[in-house]
């Protein structure tokens, strides 16, 4: 695992972006590149570095798919806290040349919510497999909806939210944990770890406990983020608020890590 500490959210945004935008531009292969992307507050850094990029001609869309990893169960796509909305208002919409035909994203609306995730897996498969899947985690340290305790082997299906998820996602709902759905459609742990390369993005201090726990953690269905320890392309872009929780030694490591992979 590589662990990337930067000094602060602007600056592991713009690594991250940075990182993206040189994976895309080094794909030669006939398919697309299959870009996996996460909603949140995490990814709007990245979402509006990548957005200045594809503008300035640095990197382009035209020939990547993107997958999202999870979706509200029961919001329609103009609901403004629908994660279909949240990509098409934070990047989608303002890429030059992104083609709306190669997005992805689950349907919450779907009155066959297996199908409509087994439809998803197996268009991920027929996709080639993802090369890239950025993500965030919770502060219970969920990757995509994967709450605690979802195996660590799951694939994309219906998830419950837990109260604790319920109650932080309230910021976007009026503060009201009731109004936050109480289910979503999400990627599995196994569906993010089968990609190529997972690049997660961590940053403050309310993420410091759930930092600690996917790095220096057991591997444990309690903490479904700590599967990236498992994966052999797993990158954490952090800042310093998030390594609070880290050991002094683990801190330093990683920081002599990244400086002799510079060299
Ligand atoms: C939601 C999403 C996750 C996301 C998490 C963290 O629960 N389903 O995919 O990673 O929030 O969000 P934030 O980046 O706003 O802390």
């Amino acid at each position: 695992m590589r662990v990337v500490i930067q000094e602060n959210y602007d600056k592991m945004c713009k690594w991250a972006a940075e990182y993206i935008a040189a994976k895309i531009n080094a794909h030669h292969e006939d398919r697309p590149f299959v870009l996996g992307l996460p909603t949140g507050s995490s990814p709007i850094g990245v979402y509006r570095e990548l957005i200045k990029k594809n503008k300035a001609g640095e990197v382009s869309f035209g020939n990547v798919i993107t997958f999202n990893m999870d979706e509200y169960l029961g919001l329609p796509h103009e609901h403004d806290q629908s994660y279909w909305y949240f990509m098409h208002d934070n990047f989608f919409d303002h890429l030059t040349d992104m083609k709306p035909e190669n997005i992805n994203i689950l349907n919450g609306m779907t009155d066959d919510p297996e199908g409509e995730c087994a439809r998803y897996e197996a268009k991920i498969a027929a996709c080639g497999g993802i090369d890239l899947f950025m993500g965030g985690i919770g502060v219970d340290g969920h990757l995509a909806f994967n709450e605690p305790f979802t195996s660590l082997t799951s694939r994309t299906g219906v998830r419950a939210l837990t109260t604790d998820t319920r109650i932080v996602n309230s910021r976007f709902f009026g503060n009201d944990p009731e109004k936050v759905p109480a289910y979503a459609l999400s990627v599995g742990i196994g569906t993010v770890t089968d990609s190529k390369e997972v690049l997660v993005l961590i940053s403050g201090h309310n993420k410091a406990r759930a930092l600690a726990q996917t790095v220096e953690g057991n591997v444990s269905h309690k903490w479904t983020c700590s599967a990236l320890q498992m994966h052999n392309g797993a990158i954490i872009a952090c800042d310093e608020a998030a390594c609070g929780e880290l050991t002094v030694d683990t801190y330093k490591y990683f920081l002599d890590i990244e400086k002799a992979e510079r060299l």
